[in-house]
């Protein structure tokens, strides 16, 4: 019997543009490690947490990675145990999915353990409550893409109903992370509730649009429907420089470019690898020359979410 699983889950794309809180992708980096060791006594424990300069909680009830752990023992109702040791690669409040690629981390780990007890469509609503305790808000768009992988469409989130779409093979992305912080309840919190007809109509003209693009292959209609005519330019007022990094992203080639989760960092969609790496020196440049510190990054779409790394015996 396994007694440890190692297990890296991607960072995501939350919104992708037109789609608040029912589009996400998952990359292939950066992402988050996590290690679940089984023992006998019951309860989580959280042994070890690296990279996050000590600001997440080490109690297991309140860390959305121990919370995820402790309900997934409950759920298949076992009297074993977990210790946990999570090495954060992704800033907290970066818009990357922080702590989703964390919670997915633990869940996919502690499921191996348990030889593969819950399917990855029913560990998916724990996931979403983990993700509920991180941000006040059980949205699924930062948690399904790094649990399955790929390109999804959350059509529901209460039951879930989550819809895996295709990728086409060329599609490319470049994600800067200016370095400041954006609480994602913040973040909701400066929304408009109320939206006007037209803007609607804007905005499902292009989700339908990025649907259709992603299955017939056509990176012209993806680009042309990376718009977002409800969310952006509330979100824009809270990252230094952002319509200049949009710019610099469309200058450069890029198919169409939006804040990645609700920010601060920024994604930028290209047809081919090497677009995308001209796309993220150009939005990269910006940043420099204005002194901010960042990280960039250049990726395809992650198809397959979280990978077992290590296992012990
Ligand atoms: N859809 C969520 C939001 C993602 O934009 O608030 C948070 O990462």
């Amino acid at each position: 019997m396994l007694k440890s699983v190692t297990v890296f889950a991607p960072a995501t794309v939350a919104n992708v543009g037109c789609g608040f809180d029912i589009f996400g992708f998952a990359v292939n980096v950066p992402g988050d490690i996590a290690k679940v060791t089984l023992r006998e006594a019951p309860g989580v424990d959280i042994v070890r947490i690296t990279g996050d300069d000590g600001r997440l909680p080490k109690s297991a009830e309140k860390n959305t990675a121990g919370f995820a752990a402790l309900r997934y023992l409950k759920t298949i109702k076992s009297n074993q145990g977990v210790e946990i040791e999570l090495h954060k690669n992704l800033p907290l409040g970066s818009g990357m999915g922080s702590s989703a690629a964390s919670a997915v981390a633990v869940l996919f780990a502690i499921n191996h353990l348990f030889e593969h007890a819950l399917s990855k469509h029913e560990l998916l609503p724990i996931a979403i409550e983990a993700e509920k305790l991180a941000c006040g808000s059980a949205h699924a768009d930062n948690v399904a893409p790094a649990l399955f992988g790929g390109f999804v469409l959350i059509r529901e989130n209460n039951p879930p109903d989550i819809i895996e779409l295709p990728v086409p093979a060329e599609l490319h992305c470049s994600l800067i992370h200016p370095e400041i912080v954006i609480r994602t309840e913040d973040a909701r919190n400066i929304l408009d509730p109320m939206v006007p007809l037209k803007d609607a109509v804007k905005q499902w003209g292009n989700t339908a649009g990025l649907v259709a693009g992603l299955y017939s292959q056509d990176y012209e209609l993806i680009g042309r429907s990376l718009q977002d005519h409800i969310i952006e330019s509330r979100r824009a007022t809270l990252i230094p420089h952002f319509h200049e990094i949009k710019q610099a992203a469309l200058q450069a080639g890029a198919l169409g470019c939006s804040i990645s989760g609700s920010g601060p960092s920024v994604f930028a969609l290209s047809q081919s690898r090497t677009k995308a790496q001209i796309v993220a020196d150009a939005m990269q440049a910006v940043l420099n020359r204005e002194g901010i510190d960042n990280q960039v990054y250049v990726s395809g779409v992650n198809q397959n979410g979280p990978k077992i790394i290590d296992q012990e015996e």
